[in-house]
């Protein structure tokens, strides 16, 4: 879980609401007798609240896995948070309960104000739609951004990628793991993929291994080894997997002589069909066919598609950024006079 402050709030705010919550339903008495208020006709009323409030906190706790994306609960905890009090001053005027009784209220609902509404107010500009002032950046301009500025720019020009892991092996058997986001679709028939390595101007584990051994796998990636995959990209020396080195385990399928990774949910082995040098740049451009591709039963629709939202993958942008993924829909195929539909 990204920790920022945020998810920081949900989080506490969710412990809160199931303490609070698990104590009036297991002593629904005790609340009334600490601020000498009466004690209700039907204490399964207030425990009921108690369950209710508990539950909420297992929404914010959800919640805090990525509060953007959840806003609703957060908003409706707020409303929560906004007439529970409205109601207590009611309840006050009417002398119904005594001014003591408000001690809930502070803690339940007063101090979640400012939290819960910074967190709407963020979502809601997250949300807008963006209409912004067109920025011309030509060429002249980019190339004398500052280097790091330059590269972070072009980068990220392309937008949010797959990122896979590239599982290799050297000939003396030691494993070596990757993160690349260059993997493209070259073809369905035969089953042709592509990726980019880097000038081997530096030592290329990756690509002088697939040199020698002329397979590889591709893995896909998760949030729950986000990190892991990213540390890959590290210099680690030869003698050293970057499984080992990551926390990533070796998995070996159907003999295939290079490593999967066992975390990965949907994997495939390669085979080297070619490797191109570009001269533009000297990268080199790899081109393999697929040999074998591992996912979890029911992962496949009836139109034969992946169903990623079974396997939740990371997009990345640029070489630091990561996104998490959302299906809209799938739309139909397009003809000339007729509008796409969704199916
Ligand atoms: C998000 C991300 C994407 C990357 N994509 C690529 C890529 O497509 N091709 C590449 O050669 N390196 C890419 N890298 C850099 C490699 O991961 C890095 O150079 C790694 O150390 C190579 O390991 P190796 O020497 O074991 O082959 C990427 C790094 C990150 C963080």
């Amino acid at each position: 879980m990204k920790k920022n402050w945020m998810s920081v709030t949900l989080l506490l705010a969710g412990i809160y609401n199931i303490i609070w919550g698990t104590w009036v339903v297991l002593l629904p008495h005790q609340v009334f007798n600490l601020t000498g208020t009466s004690l209700p006709k039907y204490p399964e009323f207030w425990q009921c609240i108690g369950m209710i409030v508990a539950v909420y906190g297992l929404g914010y706790i959800l919640a805090a896995k990525s509060p953007l994306k959840h806003w609703p609960i957060t908003l409706v905890g707020f409303l929560g948070k906004i007439f529970g009090p409205i109601g207590f001053v009611q309840a006050i005027s009417n002398d119904v309960f005594p001014l003591s009784f408000g001690w809930n209220i502070i803690f339940n609902d007063l101090i979640w104000w400012i939290p819960f509404g910074l967190i709407l107010m963020k979502a809601y500009h997250y949300h807008l739609p963006k209409k912004k002032k067109l920025r011309t950046v030509l060429q002249d301009e980019f190339s004398n951004f500052p280097d790091r500025k330059r590269a972070a720019f072009i980068n990220s020009l392309t937008g949010l990628k797959s990122v896979h892991l590239v599982g290799t092996q050297d000939d003396e058997g030691n494993t070596n793991l990757s993160i690349v986001s260059s993997v493209f679709h070259l073809g369905a028939s035969p089953a042709l993929i592509g990726f980019i390595v880097r000038p081997d101007s530096a030592r290329r584990d990756t690509l002088n291994n697939i040199r020698s051994n002329k397979h590889f796998t591709l893995n896909h990636i998760h949030e729950e080894i986000l990190e892991n995959s990213h540390q890959t990209s590290a210099r680690y020396p030869q003698e050293q997997s970057e499984f080992n080195a990551c926390e990533l385990s070796v998995q070996t399928l159907n003999d295939f002589p290079a490593p999967f990774v066992e975390e990965s949910r949907l994997k495939y082995s390669l085979e080297l069909v070619r490797e191109e040098k570009l001269e533009e740049n000297g990268t080199h451009l790899i081109i393999a066919k697929v040999t074998g591709v591992y996912l979890p039963e029911g992962a496949i629709s009836d139109s034969g598609a992946i169903d990623y939202e079974m396997i939740n993958p990371i997009a990345a942008c640029g070489l630091d950024a990561y996104y998490e993924a959302f299906k809209l829909g799938r739309l139909s195929y397009a003809k000339p006079e007729k509008r796409p539909y969704w199916l």
